[in-house]
């Protein structure tokens, strides 16, 4: 049998690249922005795919405007559900929220092992993964599951986020998986009336934070309530408005994501031996 040289995903077969999209805390736009980046990468003509592994808070069903269940096919595997060009997988499909919502810790982690290994993802670029927020055990031991080509941060301009953020980098850096950027979301305020651009959180953090720590700056996200709507029902903005101004830069990110790791040049840091 032929060895499959250019998967480096060997764990999920078919998938060339998975990339993790993180943040140190929610509620800064994370899965809107995962959701937009999969989408960026359907729109560069890559097979793309989103996996849902916000266990406790699942969002993607509701940004991709999707409801109902995955097939099953076969007696383990699950088809994943599929929306404007890219495959996705979410809790939210399979169980009610109030049900994971109790979940432990070790329940989590099943979940999301099945949502990785028991969905027939098909041969895919580019595979996605909404992380839940933090830097918990759920997301340590996501980061070791599957063999990343790396993590992108998430983070508004505000110092708490980028504390956090912080703490997001170095959980990579720990287990050696490579960051390919940080990206700033919310990082200004664009009136919908007159367009005036204010930075009500201080605009630019991110991009700081990102050059102090020699990470790749990946880019800015304005806040706009045009994003906001579109999340809500369904309607992404990659997809949606496809030539609009926010639909570029996010197309743009992805596109530097996947120079980055279809080029390989994400430095891995260098494995540290540890003597005990
Ligand atoms: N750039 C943005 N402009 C306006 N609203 C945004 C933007 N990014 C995210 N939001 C909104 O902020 C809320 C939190 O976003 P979400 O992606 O769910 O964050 P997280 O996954 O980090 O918790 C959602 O209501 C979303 O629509
Ligand atoms: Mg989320």
């Amino acid at each position: 049998m032929q060895a499959r040289a250019t998967s480096k995903a060997a764990g999920i077969p078919g998938v060339k690249h998975v990339i993790a999209v993180a943040s140190g805390k929610g509620g800064v736009g994370k899965s809107t922005t995962s959701c937009n980046l999969a989408l960026g990468f359907a729109a560069m003509g890559l097979k793309a795919g989103i996996l849902d592994a916000d266990i406790y808070g699942p969002s993607q069903p509701r940004l991709f405007g999707l409801r109902g269940k995955p097939r099953q096919i076969g007696p383990r595997m699950l088809e994943p559900m599929e929306r404007f060009g890219v495959k996705v997988m979410s809790i939210g499909f399979l169980v009610e929220e109030d049900n994971a919502m109790i979940w432990r810790g070790a329940m989590v982690i099943s979940a999301i092992t099945q949502m990785l290994r028991e969905v027939a993802w098909g041969d895919l670029d580019v595979l996605v993964i909404d992380l839940p927020p933090g830097t918990g055990d759920a997301q340590l031991t996501m980061a070791q599951q599957v063999p990343l080509s790396g993590a992108v941060i998430v983070s508004t301009p505000q110092d708490l986020a980028l504390i956090d953020a912080r703490r997001g980098i170095a959980m990579f850096q720990k287990v050696n998986i490579p960051i390919l950027g940080v990206i700033e979301n919310m990082s200004s305020f664009c009136c919908p009336t007159c367009n005036h651009v204010t930075p009500i959180f201080g605009h630019g953090g991110a991009r700081l934070e990102a050059e102090r720590r020699g990470i790749p700056y990946l880019g800015e996200i304005p806040l706009d309530i045009k994003i906001r709507e579109t999340s809500d029902e369904g309607r992404p903005v990659v997809a949606t408005e496809p030539d609009g101004v926010h639909a570029r830069q996010f197309v743009e990110i992805a596109r530097a994501i996947w120079s980055a790791i279809s080029t390989g040049v994400a430095s891995r840091p260098a494995p540290r031996i540890v003597i005990e």
